[in-house]
């Protein structure tokens, strides 16, 4: 026995096309509201001439931070020394370029396993070789990082 739908084959795609309508614009916001986001204590910078500036009073409140710049292959990873200097790590793994994730205080490559400690020495293999340091100084009210632009 087939049941019968007193309603119109118009209002019935209106009505649907309605509530699509209204699901797909939320979940596009959703998305792009997530895409938008930027992690706890990730700063996004630009660099000029090869050098990225970034505010000391970024440090304020937090003594590590990672900087993501625009159209740079890698995250850098910068940490505020207790003697006021700063270090940065440049977030590429040492066996075959791929950048690394964080995970707690250390970094882990996906690619092939390797682990860096949070001040870059590697722990755990097939890397061989330390995170690369890139210079890092002070100047006036700014940190000022030294891309490495051979990547
Ligand atoms: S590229 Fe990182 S472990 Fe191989």
């Amino acid at each position: 026995m087939a049941i019968r739908f007193n309603m119109h084959r118009k209002d019935f795609i209106k009505g649907s096309c309605g509530v699509c309508l209204a699901l797909g614009s939320g979940f596009l916001t959703s998305a792009l509201l997530s895409a938008c986001k930027t992690p706890l204590g990730v700063i996004k910078s630009v660099a000029s001439n090869d050098i990225v500036s970034i505010p000391l009073a970024e440090f304020d409140k937090s003594d590590y931070k990672i900087i993501r710049v625009s159209n740079y292959d890698y995250d850098l990873a910068i940490q505020k020394n207790k003697d006021g200097t700063f270090s940065t790590l440049l977030l590429k793994c040492t066996h075959a370029d791929q950048p690394l994730t964080k995970t707690g205080n250390n970094y882990y490559c996906t690619a092939h396993g390797s682990q860096f400690t949070h001040e870059g020495v590697v722990t755990k293999g097939p890397a061989d070789r330390n995170l690369t340091q890139l210079v890092t100084n002070v100047a006036g009210d700014l940190v000022k990082i030294q891309l490495i632009t051979t990547l």
